[in-house]
């Protein structure tokens, strides 16, 4: 099952996080529509507003790639409950895909599954 791949590959992405001043290591794991996987983890850095989310990476990574359009991304933190998405993830996810599923996950295996419109309604377009 895809959601379980994804869920699986953000998993392994986590490990590779870079998180020293926040001890909060997030992976996430980007399926772009042409069916490639690209993964990110989040990398902190001591001047902490450099920072950069998990979420990002992956994204960055694809579009680096030539892949620009995205079904659905997975999130996996390292703390209890479910993780969402900050806003500026959100908005860096809807610039290429505003109707893509963002699947998150808590602690104990369990998921959940959004559109990304449900969860960002109105983006910042320059098309407005
Ligand atoms: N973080 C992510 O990587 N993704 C999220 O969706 C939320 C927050 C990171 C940023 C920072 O490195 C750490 O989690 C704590 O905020």
């Amino acid at each position: 099952m895809i959601i379980t791949e994804l869920i699986c590959k953000a998993q392994e992405a986590r490990e590779l996080a870079y998180a020293p001043y926040s001890g909060f290591k997030v992976g996430a794991a980007l399926l772009t529509k042409s069916g490639a996987f690209f993964t990110g983890a989040n990398v902190e850095n001591a001047s902490y507003g450099l920072s950069v989310c998990a979420e990002r990476i992956a994204v960055f990574k694809a579009v680096n790639s030539g892949e620009r359009e995205f079904a659905a991304i997975a999130i996996v933190g390292s703390g209890s409950g479910f993780i969402y998405p900050c806003g500026a993830c959100l908005q860096v996810l809807a610039e290429f895909s505003p109707q893509m599923n963002v699947i998150i996950t808590d602690d104990k295996n369990n998921y959940k599954e959004y559109n990304l419109s449900a969860m960002l309604p109105q983006i910042f377009s320059l098309e407005k």
